[in-house]
């Protein structure tokens, strides 16, 4: 969603804040502005688009302040050009902001009533107006604001600054993630940590309803109600070179590249590499992870886009060597269905950013219902690693390209690991089943750089790709997630229609659609449904479609029906999807470059997505 940045410090506020911005830009990006308090002045700049466009508008401006605000906006009310840009300025108040002002209606009633005038189509103005509104009577940036905060209903972050101070800047938020960074006199009020990591790596992440009041170098924390709070600070290690491009064309090319390693740091911590036993780091339960997981009736998984295809294969994952029953949802769909959460039901939470709305209120949801809940998360501290009881971590590095990649199959590693330390505390696993399972495991690093290292394959099935109308993508058992994580890259990178389908579905429906300018990519790797996948595929052969097949090794059968045919290293049917899904990624990041398009930042995509 929407990249804000706050500074106030003692170097160029115009330098800090479009660094900062160009790591947020992959969240949002239909524009950009930013407002520098000057000589007691604001002198704001805004532009419709990319940054770059804000940036050659700013080259020939200089500002002499040290406070200053900037944003990159992905649209929600009101379309995405100049007028509609961030800061928003009503009077000597200047603001950027995040997310929704749900009572925007009412607010703009009564603002219009009182005579104010509305420039711009956004629910951010209005609060702008309200705070100037209030600061013409207080006179006090602090009771401005925290007068305004309870007027406010919705899911925002707010960064505020008010020309007639120069050395203040408040802070306040309820939903979108808001972090300070704390430097040597120096401070940042960040929507992501990656846009102030080059600075400090000191950050205080600010809770729901939460105000934080940075004037002349000291920085104090306030509820809603005002009453003063502690906050910890939190290193984060992070650094900067992880969110670099490292010389790869785009960051979601580095990131594939990335998996090898990326993978190999998710599940590292949880295997013992000398007797290859699976022992699982604690998940910081009050319990112990073997007492939990005995105890545990079922599992629920809620996740959202990637994320949730990577809970589908958790399903199969955990169902079939844990022997205990799960559940998947969308968390849109489970936040609203009034869900039964029975009784000791452990709940799952998947999320790259740890910042989904919807993700964020199922886990709060399932809190209420007294649900036991893990998160599993890329980015620590994020809004769903706090709110669960249990934290399982990806350790991927910065994911900044908007389609996940290496997110992705860290999470089925770790899925991996979960299944087998589950079937091993409720007895459902041999030892010499753990240890097969473990040593496969442990291969697909090095698995996963054999199969990178046959990137000119799937770049050449991506040109034949381009010849297609349309893209079934099927699969079986683990495979199945796998195919449908196919079609999903391929519609949000190159803008074409694909589904996925289970294999086994072909008959019910989709084999109507099949003639020569259907395209079938089948995911199949060598495992017992293997036989059934292939007479599947015989009829849509049959019918005058074209396969793209990806198998495991030499399979004759599958490549002779194929027209491209794409080999995986033989692994463990747990770890098929970690290998199988980097050719659907690399080919659908093929294709999109080669038909031009901004394969980082999609067209109406956002990173993280923050608004329902
Ligand atoms: C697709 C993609 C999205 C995300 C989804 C959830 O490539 O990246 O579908 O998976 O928006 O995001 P997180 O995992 O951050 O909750």
């Amino acid at each position: 969603m929407c990249g804000i940045v706050g500074y106030l410090g003692f170097q160029d506020p115009k330098k800090i804040i479009i660094d900062g911005l160009k790591k947020l830009e992959y969240r949002g990006y239909d524009s950009a502005g930013i407002a520098v308090v000057d000589k007691g002045q604001t002198k704001r700049i805004r532009a419709a688009g990319k940054l770059k466009n804000l940036e050659e508008k700013l080259i020939n401006e200089h500002f002499s302040g040290h406070l200053g605000i900037g944003h990159t906006r992905w649209a929600t009310h009101g379309a995405p050009v100049e007028k509609n840009a961030h800061p928003h300025q009503v009077g000597e108040i200047s603001l950027v902001h995040n997310g929704i002002i749900e009572n925007y209606l009412d607010i703009k009633k009564d603002l219009i009533a009182r005579g104010a005038k509305i420039t711009s189509d956004t629910d951010s103005e209005l609060v702008a107006h309200l705070i100037n509104e209030e600061i013409q009577v207080t006179k006090n940036l602090l009771l401005a604001v925290q007068k305004t905060l309870g007027k406010l209903i919705g899911a925002f972050s707010i960064v505020v600054i008010w020309e007639k101070s120069p050395d203040e800047i408040i802070a306040f938020k309820d939903g979108p993630p808001l972090i300070v960074g704390v430097g040597e006199k120096e401070f940042f009020i960040v929507s992501d940590v990656q846009a102030a990591l080059q600075y400090t790596k000191n950050f205080v992440y600010l809770e729901d309803r939460e105000v934080v009041h940075i004037q002349n170098n000291e920085i104090k924390y306030f509820s809603a109600l005002g009453a003063p709070l502690k906050k910890q600070i939190v290193q984060v290690d992070w650094n900067t070179e992880q969110v670099e491009k490292m010389g790869f064309k785009h960051f979601m090319l580095k990131e594939i590249y990335e998996q090898p390693r990326a993978v190999a740091a998710a599940i590292r911590p949880h295997l013992n590499t000398e007797t290859h036993q699976v022992e699982m780091q604690t998940l910081g339960f009050v319990k112990s992870n073997a007492e939990i997981f005995k105890s545990i009736d079922r599992i629920m998984f809620v996740a959202c886009g990637t994320s949730y295809y990577a809970a589908m294969v958790g399903k199969y994952l955990i169902e079939q060597a844990g022997n205990l029953p799960v559940e998947i949802d969308v968390a849109s769909e489970f936040r609203y269905r009034k869900p039964i959460v029975p009784k000791n039901t452990l709940l799952i939470t998947i999320s790259q950013s740890g910042e989904t709305a919807d993700t964020l209120a199922a886990i709060r949801l399932a809190k209420e219902k007294g649900a036991l809940t893990l998160s599993i998360t890329n980015v620590q501290k994020s809004s769903i690693d706090r709110e669960a009881h249990g934290h399982l971590y990806m350790n991927s590095g910065v994911e900044v390209g908007v389609a996940s990649t290496k997110a992705f199959t860290s999470t089925i590693a770790l899925l991996n690991v979960l299944a087998l330390q589950i079937a091993k505390d409720r007895g459902v696993l041999t030892a010499d089943q753990e240890k097969n399972y473990v040593t496969q495991l442990l291969a697909v690093p090095s698995q996963l750089e054999v199969v990178l290292a046959y990137d000119k394959y799937f770049s050449e099935a991506a040109k034949k790709l381009q010849e297609f109308k349309g893209f079934l993508y099927l699969g079986r058992g683990v495979s199945y997630p796998i195919a449908l994580e196919g079609a999903l890259k391929l519609k949000e990178l190159a803008y074409m229609h694909a589904e996925g389908y289970a294999a086994g579905e072909m008959k019910h429906g989709p084999l109507a659609l099949i003639d020569s300018n259907m395209a079938i990519v089948v995911v199949a790797p060598t495992d017992e449904l293997i036989e059934k996948t292939i007479s599947n595929l015989q009829e849509a052969k049959a019918r005058g479609g074209k396969i793209i097949s990806i198998g495991t090794g030499e399979n004759a059968a599958l490549q002779s029906m194929s027209e491209y045919y794409l080999s995986i290293p033989a692994s463990s049917w747990m770890a098929h999807p970690l290998l199988s899904v980097v050719p659907l990624q690399l080919m659908s990041y093929h294709l999109a470059d080669s038909l031009g398009y901004d394969v980082d930042q999609p067209r109406n995509l956002a990173k993280s997505v923050t608004v329902e």
